[in-house]
Formats: structure tokens, C-alpha cells, sequence
């Protein structure tokens, strides 16, 4: 085999073969207090998967929808540079502590010098991308990786939110217009999150990936089918290469529509995966 230099990575070649195969099961670990408001939280170490398939360190990855900030926490632990966008103060609060955490630990010498990347929260809203990139003065991007709202979804008023609520715990990410899970049922949802993504195109290098995760879900009787249907319209901009399903076994089944129709209980995920060819 001829040895050629790894364009992409530093993987070896069992693990990049590895991280080929198209589904996975991740059980994300119990969150920790300060992350539990969070109601869609997606586990670091598995994003920290992708940011080393599609990147080499010392390169910059940003999220759109930086939540608690697990994506910057996963740029941390692999020495990539991080830019997130949260609209919402408290979440974003919650990922500048985690940063600063993280911060501290490397004055204090527990962790190691050679983490000298840079992670910067930004309180925003992401459709207004081109003026934040302008503003702040902002690098290209070598990958995007994140996980939008996942269509009205949250509003929906269930067994899962029943419980949260008892625990006084966020059963919806706000109240706010910006916010893209308050969108005007699924067609203005679908229409919103395509558009915020043309802009970002742009901040992609050419030969950049973005990796978007979403899930199919039932509403009032029927099937969204988010995750197909932003596939579709995003690949008028950016190369569909393929997708990883994410599955995981450790949620509880509800009896949704037991003893009359079949009801899903949804416990996988896409996590779709564009690059951004030259033009
Ligand atoms: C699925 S969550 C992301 C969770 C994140 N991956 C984590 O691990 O914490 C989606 C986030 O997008 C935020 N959001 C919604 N609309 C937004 C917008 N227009 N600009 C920036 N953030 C937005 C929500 O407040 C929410 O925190």
C-alpha cells in the first residue's frame, strides 16, 4: 500500500476505518448539576469522535448551537480551537463555566500545557452570523459540528417533559422569536434552519466538513421526517457524504399507542455529514 500523508487526520488506520462504519450506540453518561437544565444536551466524548476524524489539531470548529458547550469542551480535550453561538444567556453561562473549569485546571497544572487552544463562547443569535463574524473578526472554519433545535419538537407537551417539569427542570429552550425552536410549526422550522446554514457555508474552507445532528420525530399523529428532509435541501449547498446513526439503548419505553397503532419510541439519531467542495 502506498504511504501517503493523512490529508484529513491523525487517526490511525484502524481507527479512521473505525469511525467509517455507519451507526454507533452511545449512551450519553449522567450529566452533571450544572448541566442538567440543559433538555437536549449531547455527550463531549462523542463529538470529540468527529472533531478528530475531520480535523488535525490547532484547527477551528464552531457551533451554531453551542447550548452548554460540549462542543467547545470536546475542542478542549483535543486541542482544536472553538467558537460557539448560544441566543440564550443561561446556556450560554453554563458553557463559559465549563470553559472556565477547564481553564483552571491548567493553571493549577492538572492538566497538561500542551492544551493551549482557544475556546470563545458568544452570546448570539446565529442567523445574524455574518455581522458576529465581522464584528469579532473571526477565522474560517475547518469544520462545523452541532445539533440544532430539533424542529417545534420541545413544545410538544409529553411524558418526558411531564417529568422534567416536576423537577423544575427547562422543558423548552425559551420564549424567544430567535429562537429557532419557537418557529412557526415544521415548515417555517425547516425554512429557518436552512437559511441560517447558507451563511455559514461561506465561513467553511473549502474541503471543510459540517456535521449536523437531528432526529426524525412523530407530532399530533405524524411522522416529521427532519432529519431526511434537511439532508435534501442542504445538499443543494453543501456534498452529502454520508451519515452515522446514532442509537442508544438505556431510555426508557413508553407504551405511546399500545393496543391501537404503532408509535415510535425514537432512540436514534442522524448525524448527517457534508463537505463543502470548490465551487
Ligand atoms: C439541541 S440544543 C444544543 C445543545 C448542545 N449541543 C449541548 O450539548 O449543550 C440547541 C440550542 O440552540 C439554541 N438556539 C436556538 N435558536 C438559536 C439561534 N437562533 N442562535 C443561537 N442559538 C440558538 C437553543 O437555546 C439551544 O440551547
Amino acid at each position: 500500500m502506498v504511504n501517503s500523508e493523512n490529508r484529513l487526520n491523525e487517526l490511525s488506520a484502524q481507527e479512521w476505518l473505525r469511525f467509517t462504519k455507519t451507526w454507533f450506540i452511545h449512551n450519553p453518561p449522567r450529566r452533571k448539576k450544572n448541566e442538567v437544565l440543559h433538555p437536549a444536551k449531547y455527550p463531549e466524548d462523542m463529538i470529540e469522535g468527529f472533531i478528530r476524524f475531520f480535523t488535525k489539531p490547532g484547527a477551528n470548529v464552531f457551533d451554531p448551537f453551542l447550548g452548554t458547550g460540549s462542543t467547545l469542551v470536546a475542542c478542549h480535550n483535543s486541542q482544536r480551537n472553538g467558537i460557539g453561538i448560544e441566543l440564550q444567556k443561561k446556556y450560554a453561562d453554563i458553557a463559559k463555566e465549563r470553559i472556565q473549569a477547564l481553564q483552571n485546571q491548567m493553571q493549577l497544572g492538572e492538566i497538561g500545557p500542551e492544551f493551549k487552544c482557544k475556546q470563545l463562547v458568544i452570546e448570539g443569535n446565529s442567523a445574524k452570523i455574518n455581522t458576529i463574524w465581522e464584528q469579532l473578526g473571526l477565522p474560517e472554519i475547518d469544520l462545523v459540528v452541532t445539533s440544532p433545535p430539533y424542529g417545534p419538537m420541545l413544545k410538544k407537551k409529553g411524558l418526558v417533559s411531564k417529568k422534567r417539569e416536576e423537577q423544575g427542570l427547562d422543558t423548552q429552550y425559551s420564549d424567544d422569536k430567535d429562537d429557532l425552536g419557537n418557529a412557526e410549526g415544521y415548515d417555517d422550522f425547516l425554512r429557518r434552519l436552512v437559511d441560517l446554514f447558507l451563511p455559514i457555508k461561506d465561513k467553511l474552507k473549502v474541503g471543510g466538513h459540517c456535521v449536523v445532528i437531528l432526529q426524525n420525530y412523530m407530532d399530533k399523529g405524524e411522522y416529521k421526517m427532519l432529519a431526511w428532509d434537511f439532508a435534501r435541501e442542504m445538499s443543494n449547498h453543501l456534498q452529502l457524504r454520508g451519515e452515522k446513526i446514532w442509537c442508544q439503548d438505556n431510555k426508557t419505553l413508553y407504551p405511546y399507542g399500545y393496543k391501537y397503532s404503532f408509535v415510535p419510541n425514537v432512540h436514534h439519531h442522524y448525524c448527517l455529514i457534508f463537505k463543502k467542495n470548490g465551487d
